[in-house]
């Protein structure tokens, strides 16, 4: 009997380990953000500890010598599950037969640049990759996009891959979820694991609405709202708000870099939760087509909400009640996105 499921064991464990490759894209692979995501993608902390992976790094030409030394660093990682790492300058390479995609690489914003100017270098970008994810990647494809302006970039490569289903793009809110989660289980003096369903909702700028009305915090052992647990409403809806929005710009002033580590680990907890679901009975933050909603966000753009996801499928989490201090702040950072997306738009059809 034992020789038996030994051998059941070593068939289901060989069977496992003999998993296809998937293949997955990240672009800005030689910037700040990718040298710390990489690493936890290629040791199995996003797809599973048996899913092997082929790692495909986009970057743009002047780039391909600090690729290079990528490459060799992730080689030097040993890392089983790592089959193959294909650096590249070139979209069709980079976006061929991609399970997932992770658009991490973005034009930056220069000095004396106009808010319009990289808006439009932003719409080339992501028009192009979006076209190119329509023509080589995956019907299947999950695209998670992370450089600024995210939501707006995200629409414009939906827009640009018509043959994809809107439903499988998705950009990064991840990251002010995790600082408006922690806030609050600092503020309490627990760990952050015993605060869920706080929302991001909106655009990823400072109009972002970080919203606990429906937040739950584990205080020692006694689950309650988050407004019982901090007894603090003038923080609640000021300092905890203006930290959450403007974190970025504080965590840029101190460190003359932007978000890196923190964007990294944000990345790894939304890919892994589209690929393996959120727990039961809590919600999470991503910028996803806002169609069909149940909160009046206007159609045609991509907002924060927050979802639940089942078999890779993302579903808003409809109903929740909001009072009038929430409704005007996911009225205004749905303003901002109706006017980028407008202007976007004007650069898309030229
Ligand atoms: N959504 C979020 O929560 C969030 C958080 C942090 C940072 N970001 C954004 O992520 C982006 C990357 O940040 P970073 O710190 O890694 O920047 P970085 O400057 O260190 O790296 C960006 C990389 O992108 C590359 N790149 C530029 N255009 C490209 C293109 N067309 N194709 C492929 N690669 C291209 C650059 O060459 C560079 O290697 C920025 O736009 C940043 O604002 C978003």
């Amino acid at each position: 009997m034992l020789t038996l499921l030994t051998a059941m064991y070593l068939v289901v464990r060989s069977a496992s380990t003999q998993a296809e490759p998937i293949r997955v894209v990240v672009t800005g692979a030689a910037g700040q953000i990718a040298y710390s995501l990489l690493y936890s993608i290629a040791k199995g902390d996003v797809f599973g500890k048996d899913q092997p992976i082929i790692l495909v790094l986009l970057d743009i030409p002047p780039m391909l010598p600090v690729l290079d030394g990528v490459v060799m660093e992730l080689q030097d990682c040993a890392l089983p599950l790592l089959r193959e790492v294909i650096p590249t300058d070139e979209v069709e390479v980079g976006f061929k037969d991609i399970d997932a995609a992770i658009l991490v690489g973005s034009m930056p914003r220069k000095e004396g640049m106009e808010r319009k100017d990289l808006l439009k270098a932003n719409v080339a970008i992501f028009k192009t990759q979006g076209a190119a994810l329509d023509k080589y990647a995956k019907k299947t494809v999950k695209v998670l996009v992370v450089g600024n302006p995210a939501n707006t970039n995200c629409l414009i490569a939906s827009k640009s891959a018509p043959s994809i289903p809107k439903e499988n793009f998705s950009c990064l809110t991840r990251l002010d979820h995790n600082r408006a989660s922690s806030q609050v289980a600092i503020r309490c003096g627990v760990s952050s694991d015993k605060v869920k369903n706080v929302i991001i909702w909106g655009n990823h700028s400072s109009t972002q609405y970080p919203d606990v009305h429906h937040a739950k915090v584990d205080l020692h052992g006694a689950e309650m709202g988050v407004y019982e647990a901090v007894k603090d409403e003038a923080w609640l809806r000021g300092d905890f708000i203006s930290t959450v929005q403007l974190r970025g710009a504080a965590v840029i002033k101190s460190r003359k870099l932007s978000s890196a580590m923190s964007a990294a680990k944000a990345i790894c907890d939304h890919m892994r939760d589209i690929w393996f679901g959120t727990k039961e009975g809590e919600f999470i933050s991503m910028g996803v087509y806002a169609a069909g909603n149940s909160y009046g966000v206007p159609e045609d753009l991509i907002y924060s909400f927050p979802v639940q996801i089942k078999n890779k499928t993302w579903k808003i989490v409809d109903g929740l009640p909001i009072n009038d201090f929430s409704r005007a702040k996911m009225d205004a950072t749905a303003a901002e996105l109706v006017e980028e997306r407008d202007t976007a738009l004007d650069f898309l059809s030229q």
